[in-house]
């Protein structure tokens, strides 16, 4: 796919998640996502690249709300393993080889459009997320209903915990996205031969 289809735009989850179900129709059976997000852990830096390990979704509707179709996945789906941890251990090992950082650490997920207030970077670090944004976890949940396994990454395009420095522009987050975007097609190219 290139782009997806963010909440914030107006669509229905059921639309953002539209997609996920067409590819698990066409027989994929491992779901690559990538976003950018803002680094809440003061470890991070601009460019840096997070592995997803877990997630935490307060603010976005669920998109399995509804009625249930039983032979596309059970009413009451485990998220215990969101995000497959051999998938992460191969991503890793890779890293490794490639002499590519990579962080590994929890995905918060909010609405948007609007980047977060002081108060509510420094929330979404005190309940132990690393990284902050607005997508993917929709995704995420419809390909675990749906049996897919997913791995996912973050690129870290700001640090909103800052609190000197947390004015965060769209620009900027697309110019961090961008010069970041070989070390992800490198990543995502050597973990595609390994499934
Ligand atoms: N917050 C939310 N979403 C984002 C951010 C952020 O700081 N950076 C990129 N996407």
């Amino acid at each position: 796919m290139s782009g997806r289809f963010h909440y914030y735009e107006g669509y229905t989850p059921q639309e953002v998640i539209f997609p996920i179900r067409v590819l698990k129709m066409l027989g994929i059976k491992t779901l690559l996502l990538s976003n950018a997000a803002g680094g809440v852990n003061e470890d991070f830096n601009v460019g840096d690249i997070m592995i997803i390990n877990d997630h935490i979704s307060f603010s976005t509707p669920n998109p399995l709300i509804g009625k249930n179709i039983e032979e596309w996945g059970t009413r009451f789906p485990d998220m215990s393993e969101p995000y497959k941890k051999n998938l992460v251990a191969k991503a890793k090992a890779i890293g490794v080889k490639s002499d590519i950082k990579l962080h590994e650490g929890v995905y918060f997920v909010v609405t948007g459009p609007t980047f977060e207030t002081r108060a509510e970077y420094r929330l979404i670090k005190i309940v132990g997320a690393d990284a902050v944004g607005m997508s993917t976890v929709q995704e995420c949940i419809v390909a675990n209903h749906m049996g897919i396994d997913v791995f996912a990454v973050s690129i870290i395009t700001d640090l909103g915990i800052r609190e000197d420095d947390n004015i965060i522009t769209h620009e900027e987050v697309l110019e961090a996205a961008n010069a970041a975007e070989p070390k992800l097609a490198h990543l995502f190219t050597e973990l595609i031969k390994e499934l």
